[in-house]
């Protein structure tokens, strides 16, 4: 193995460093929990007594003593670990990579990466080169933006497709050099590299290696930036708490930002979620009591440390209150027409979006699975009122892309089944909301569900989960996958531990290459495996186990699905769930506490190997991995680096990573790995 530097970090939030928790999700970890209902915490669910003592006393435990996951049907396993095309990936594929804090991506021996995109590459034909000492608002709303996430690919053909890119937020300390802009333009250019990016991407000889096309030829191409418009639609579209004085009809908006997690569609459109949108609105005075509790509920407390409203007033909680309103949805863009306008789907209801995926039910409906990302917040899902058109004409497309418009919005209460089984697992059911034309929730109308749905559900007694990040339906078994990140509060008082959320505060584990650190919380994470009943996804009822209960395979509390804790690479904060065409489960992490650089891994869900974590890559120095993509053939690997060099103290001029090494400071970018 690698030989490890200590932690340079220790905060309480993983291992983000402090400008991670400011620029990223703006302290939200800091800020008290927003969700103050009684409802029970996936972690309150009932612990069972034998993971009780091993987990609170922290008494060892043999590898597979918690005996997790069920029996695999013969014809699930054998469709899981079918070999569509060896990935070249087959699962004697790669070595996997060990832990270490290299400035660079890190694949497996006889795999190479290149750089499809990185920040500030022009985009659009006409765009200036990049000269990070002379940026500008205008040269931004045509270059690849910055901290890239989400990755989606539509295919136009075997060798072309169309790449979607979100661009989460931008770190300033990193991207100007100090003292060479003053403060306002680099709000504005800040704003431009907000978004997204959409490019057109081309495969090469070698058949998983892809690149950008030449942006002379490339029409698609298409920036969306924090002032680029957007049209509102769905049941709370024209809401009064919709309407600024910019927007009389509540319909229109500038920008999306902090587009974090996202999904592609079945009928090739691209989703993608607005997470923290709170930290982007600051105060001038008071903010009206009338928005206080709904405010609050969403972190919106106008400590913004971004300034923005210097720049627009929209940004403004006292000036512009509904214009907060107008963030925390998913959009919708149609990376084939680069002249329609995006879309805010307002029936998906607004929270901290992670991110939206779809699945096709066997009835035909769309669903669309969610996580909203907080501490203590909860898992939706979304089933749509019309059926999927599969047929690839242009009226399908149009009438499919109406389907996030109408239906239903569940939110997830689970249940423990009890400590007698020493199973992490039980059932659970989806408890709707609302329909486009319906509220279920007492006192509250359809737009009140979807404008304050955080609220509504605190009323109907969901499940407060562990951060739930990306969350998505395995397309060869079925099964739903949802990534809960971490909990620095699970464990404590207001927030004790349950089944679905079983690990305590203040616990003395391992570290790689460290000594014994004291952790509070749920420091790395787990995997949620769920299965809805019956074989569909549209009913109100599933099971659910722990699939993953992420760290150091030494420490007594993980659990691989049962796998042998001495064959699986070290994992901590899953955050980006992606899967292969085999349904092997692809995992991005995000502020790994384990003392290595954040990875991707891979860990088929079904057979033998069920629970076989495997690094495929690390990403570079303080780097997290997002947007994990695996081609439809299994020859490619796509992923995001998201803020390499973000550590505590740096700064332009003294910067602790350079990677893609093309400059003296990082540019977050995405790749693609392949079998050289
Ligand atoms: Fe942007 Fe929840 O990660
Ligand atoms: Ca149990
Ligand atoms: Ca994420
Ligand atoms: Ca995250």
């Amino acid at each position: 193995m690698t030989s490890l530097l200590p932690l340079l970090t220790s905060g309480p939030h993983g291992s983000r460093s402090h400008l991670t928790c400011q620029f990223k999700c703006g302290f939200a970890c800091d800020q008290p929990v927003p969700n103050t209902s009684a409802n029970e915490e996936i972690g309150t669910l009932v612990v069972n007594a034998l993971a009780r003592r091993s987990l609170i006393k922290g008494s060892a435990m043999g590898a597979g003593a918690l005996v997790l996951g069920g029996l695999v049907s013969p014809n699930v396993a054998a469709a899981a670990t079918r070999s569509i095309n060896p990935l070249n990936l087959g699962s004697a594929g790669f070595v996997p990579v060990a832990p270490n804090v290299r400035d660079n991506v890190s694949v497996p021996t006889g795999y190479t990466y290149d750089v499809v995109a990185k920040w500030g590459d022009p985009i659009i034909k006409g765009a200036p080169a990049f000269d990070v000492h002379n940026q500008t608002p205008e040269a931004a709303a045509q270059q690849f933006g910055y901290n890239c996430d989400y990755v989606g690919l539509v295919y136009r053909a075997d060798d072309r497709a169309v790449m979607m890119v979100d661009h989460e937020y931008t770190d300033e300390n990193l991207m100007f050099p100090t003292g060479a802009y003053d403060a306002d333009t680099i709000k504005r250019i800040a704003i431009q590299n907000h978004g997204l990016s959409i490019i057109e991407v081309e495969r090469q000889s070698n058949k998983g290696r892809w690149r950008m096309r030449d942006i002379s030829a490339a029409k698609l191409n298409r920036r969306i930036t924090g002032t680029s418009r957007f049209e509102l639609v769905g049941p709370a579209a024209g809401d009064p708490r919709l309407r600024t004085s910019a927007d009389p009809l509540g319909r229109r908006v500038l920008g999306t930002l902090n587009n974090c997690a996202g999904g592609t569609t079945p009928w090739g459109t691209f989703l993608s979620g607005e997470e923290n949108f709170n930290q982007y609105f600051d105060k001038n005075g008071t903010i009206d009591a009338a928005y206080t509790t709904s405010f609050n509920r969403y972190g919106l407390t106008g400590s913004g440390s971004r300034g923005w409203s210097a720049v627009d007033p929209r940004f403004d909680l006292v000036a512009e209150p509904h214009e907060a309103f107008r963030f925390g949805w998913v959009i919708e863009i149609d990376p084939l027409d680069p002249e329609s306008t995006p879309r805010k789907h307002t029936m998906l209801g607004r929270m901290k979006h992670e991110g939206a995926n779809i699945t096709i039910a066997s009835s035909g409906h769309a669903v669309a699975y969610m996580g909203d990302d907080e501490r203590g917040d909860y898992i939706y899902k979304f089933v749509s009122a019309d059926l999927f058109d599969p047929r690839e004409t242009q009226s399908a497309r149009r009438r499919n892309m109406e389907l996030l418009t109408k239906g239903t919005l569940y939110v997830a209460k689970f249940t423990g089944d009890g400590s007698e089984d020493g199973v992490y697992d039980g059932s659970g059911i989806w408890i709707p909301l609302t329909t486009d034309t319906e509220s279920f929730v007492p006192g509250y109308s359809v737009a009140d569900v979807l404008i304050n749905t955080r609220l509504a559900a605190d009323l109907v007694g969901p499940t407060k989960m562990d951060r739930p990040e990306d969350i998505e339906g395995n397309p060869i078994n079925g099964k739903i996958y949802c990534a809960l990140t971490n909990n620095s509060n699970r464990g404590n008082s207001a927030m004790p531990v349950n089944e679905p959320n079983p690990i305590s505060s203040s616990m003395t584990r391992p570290q790689l290459g460290a000594a014994l650190v004291t952790q509070s919380g749920n420091r790395n994470g787990y995997i949620l495996e769920m299965t809805e009943d019956g074989d569909d996804h549209t009913g109100t009822t599933f099971t659910w186990d722990l699939f993953l209960v992420c760290g150091d395979p030494a420490a007594p509390e993980t659990y691989f699905a049962g796998y042998p804790k001495e064959l699986v690479s070290p994992i901590s904060c899953p955050d980006n769930v992606a899967f292969d065409a085999a349904g092997n489960l692809w995992i991005s992490t995000d502020g790994a506490v384990l003392g290595g650089n954040d990875g991707l891994y891979r860990v088929p869900v079904e057979g033998p190997e069920r629970g076989k974590v495997e690094c495929f890559l690390t990403v570079p120095f303080a780097a997290e991995c997002c947007g994990p993509l695996i081609s439809q053939d299994q020859k490619s690997v796509f992923a995001a680096m998201q803020h390499p060099g973000e550590t505590t103290g740096a700064t332009f001029e003294n910067q602790t990573s350079t990677w893609p090494h093309t400059d003296a400071f990082p540019r977050p970018g995405v790749i693609v790995a392949y079998k050289s």
